[in-house]
């Protein structure tokens, strides 16, 4: 079941998702080579609850951290490490969610530390722009699919690959509700749009094939290829007026 949520969750929600970006912007600062994906969390942690939001990731599931920090090849869920420092080249996804006032917030952004190849940086613009052709379609009387199937046409036009085995998701006083979000697939399919859902949509785009895998921490995904991979996540509420962007300030 969907849950739809009033003007007011909406507002909490918007609350929640400024609190994410907020913290986004504190990690853009942050990035550099020598930095390890640890201080990042660190600092992120920190943040969130000086807010008095809650991270959302902390203990969800076993998680043990407030960020996911996922460098080059890890598609998702890289888990931070004193032992991960960034280097001048790499990338590196940082995805961060947080509770405000019962409601959740969920936003991934890639980042370079430094300068990248050409190559490199034609995914992470593919990967945001693949998103925000997503949110376009995140209007009433739509339907689910056309969100995913606009991530995918974005993504393949420049050749990379869209991540099968992960997904986006409702979110709402819960970090996941229903629905799944793929992102790719036919449009014209799944459930009608309405004004009142609140969505995490959040491609993960692969330079290689789009085959990933689980490492033996039960977390890191990663590549099969070893190719790099980029990941772009906001939450959007569906309003009357078109969809609205949470996690931007
Ligand atoms: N944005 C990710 C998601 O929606 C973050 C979850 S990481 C976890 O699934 F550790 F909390 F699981
Ligand atoms: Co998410």
């Amino acid at each position: 079941m969907i849950i739809l949520k009033s003007a007011e969750e909406i507002q909490a929600m918007l609350r929640a998702g400024q609190v994410v970006a907020q913290a986004h912007e504190l990690v853009r600062e942050l990035i550099k080579p020598g930095v390890t994906t640890l201080d990042l969390d660190r600092a992120v942690e920190e943040f969130i609850l000086k807010q008095n939001a809650i991270p959302a990731f902390k203990g969800y599931q076993g998680y043990p951290a407030s960020i996911c920090a996922s460098v080059n090849e890890v598609v998702v869920h890289g888990i931070p490490s004193k032992d991960v420092v960034l280097q001048e080249g790499s990338i590196i996804s940082v995805d961060i969610g947080a509770f405000v006032d019962g409601f959740c917030g969920d936003s991934a952004w890639t980042y370079p530390v430094g300068e990248v190849d050409p190559e490199v940086q034609l995914l992470l613009q593919t990967t945001e722009e693949a998103l925000f052709q997503g949110i376009e379609q995140a209007r009433v009387g739509n339907r689910l699919s056309d969100i995913s199937h606009a991530v995918q046409k974005c993504a393949e036009e420049r050749g990379f690959s869209v991540v099968r085995d992960f997904v986006g998701h409702g979110i709402g006083r819960n970090m996941h509700e229903a629905p799944q979000i793929p992102n790719f697939g036919p449009p014209g399919r799944g459930p009608r749009l309405k004004s009142g859902m609140t969505l995490a949509i959040e491609p993960m785009v692969n330079v290689g094939s789009y085959h990933v895998q689980v490492l033996e921490d039960n977390w890191t995904v990663v590549t099969r290829d070893s190719k790099w991979s980029a990941h772009f996540e906001h939450t959007v509420a569906i309003t009357d007026e078109g969809p609205v962007v949470l996690t931007i300030l």
